[in-house]
């Protein structure tokens, strides 16, 4: 047993102070410094002389590992533009992130303090690296292709990464379904996948109304993907709409990527079936996308998480840096409160949907947590104060296993 008594605890409501955590693999209490030690009298004692502050571990639930070679190949600034480079440049981007590129990459989130992660797999190439990681980890075996000819192949391919996934078995990582997006993938296709997912209660993700361009083609069948589509791929139009995209996730609630550009009766529809929206600022600037209207996401008491998205779409994998520019872009949101949804939105609301046992400092909760030296005693401006400076981390938590030597 080990007692962690720091000078305030991170919660969704704000900061407790006078109460220390037991934990083991899993939080066994959370009580006053005095009554722990009562209680387990041979417990080692983690205390600081200076300020901390013990908080959960962050989940990143959307970024895409095998495309973690990207720096400066890929062109930014507009999305169809972007999705060009990705195409021309994608082959070697995925052979330049060999083993040791991967590994890096998630001990580069471990450093960051992610403690959980959903991976977003287009080819499997991954699948070892996250098999093999400290951290938590949700698997999701992308299918993608917007071509009827093709949906069988494509469907055989993905029930082949599916089934390689389901071979890890490793307690702390779980095998679950990406449909690519509306533009890509063919109803027939997204049906199959689904009930795979449905049958096995295997959880889903999708992109989802990221672009201009999207919201355009979707609606109209024109727009910066009508080249797109007529030279790559012979189409004169979407595959999909909309709001039929979402029909087809009636029965299956989603981690929906992006949301930028969803009209008022398509986050409506989200909000009913009970899908959750995952927001990534950086990438969303950096691909020309725009800023998420998170106010009118909570007038339809719609949840929302916060996500890095992969090295493709964004310089680092740091959700402490991704809340601070959310912060800064959602600049007529009242401050602090956004500061405390953010940090809610990569925790416990985080854990939620990524149907994970963490995400907060509580009993019976999985021991996956993060210990901050701060320079302050801790108080109700705390939340803020954690967005705006990188706080050293004294030590990360996975399952009460000390990730720091
Ligand atoms: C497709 O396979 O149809 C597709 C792939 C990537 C982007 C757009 C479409
Ligand atoms: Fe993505």
């Amino acid at each position: 047993m080990t007692v962690l008594v720091p000078s305030g605890i991170l919660t969704p409501e704000g900061i407790v102070t006078g109460k220390a955590v037991a934990f083991e693999r899993t939080i066994v209490a959370v009580d006053t410094p005095g009554a722990l030690s009562a209680r387990f009298p041979d417990a080692e004692v983690l205390t600081s002389e200076s300020p901390t502050l013990l908080m959960p571990g962050l989940i990143n639930s959307h970024v895409h590992l095998e495309f973690s070679a990207n720096k400066s190949t890929l062109h930014y600034g507009n999305f169809v533009t972007w999705l060009y480079s990705v195409i021309e440049h994608r082959e070697s981007l995925i052979n330049r992130c060999d083993r040791e590129c991967l590994d890096q990459t998630v001990r580069t989130m471990l450093h960051n303090g992610i403690t959980a992660f959903g991976a977003v797999s287009s080819h499997g190439m991954d699948l070892e690296a996250a098999a093999a990681a400290p951290q938590k980890v949700v698997f999701f075996n992308e299918v993608i292709g917007s071509q009827a000819a093709m949906a069988d192949a494509l469907y055989n391919d993905f029930l082949q990464r599916l089934d390689s996934s389901k071979a890890v078995a490793r307690p702390g990582f779980f095998p679950a379904v990406a449909i690519h997006s509306p533009y890509s993938v063919h109803p027939a296709l997204i049906k199959r996948a689904l009930r795979v997912a449905n049958d096995e209660q295997l959880l889903t993700t999708a992109h989802f109304l990221e672009s201009p361009a999207e919201r355009e083609w979707l609606d109209a069948n024109s727009g910066a993907f009508k080249p797109f589509f007529n030279d790559l791929l012979k189409q004169d139009y979407a595959v999909n709409d909309a709001m039929g995209f979402l029909e087809l996730f009636a029965d299956t609630p989603t981690l929906m990527t992006h949301v930028v550009h969803a009209e008022s009766d398509e986050l409506i529809r989200l909000a009913q079936d009970g899908h959750t929206v995952i927001h990534c600022p950086v990438s969303n600037r950096l691909l020309g996308n725009g800023a998420i209207d998170l106010d009118r996401l909570e007038a339809q008491k719609l949840k929302w998480l916060t996500g890095t998205d992969g090295l493709s779409s964004n310089y680092g994998l740091d959700l402490f840096e991704e809340m601070k520019i959310a912060l800064f872009m959602h600049s007529e949101t009242d401050l602090l409160p956004l500061a405390q949804q953010l940090l809610n939105s990569v925790t416990v609301d985080a854990a939620a949907a990524l149907r994970l046992n963490g995400g907060r400092i509580a009993e019976e909760k999985d021991a996956d947590m993060l210990w901050l030296e701060l320079d302050h005693e801790p108080n109700t401006q705390t939340p803020l104060h954690l967005l705006l400076h990188q706080y050293d981390l004294l030590q990360i938590f996975i399952d009460g296993s000390a990730q720091k030597g």
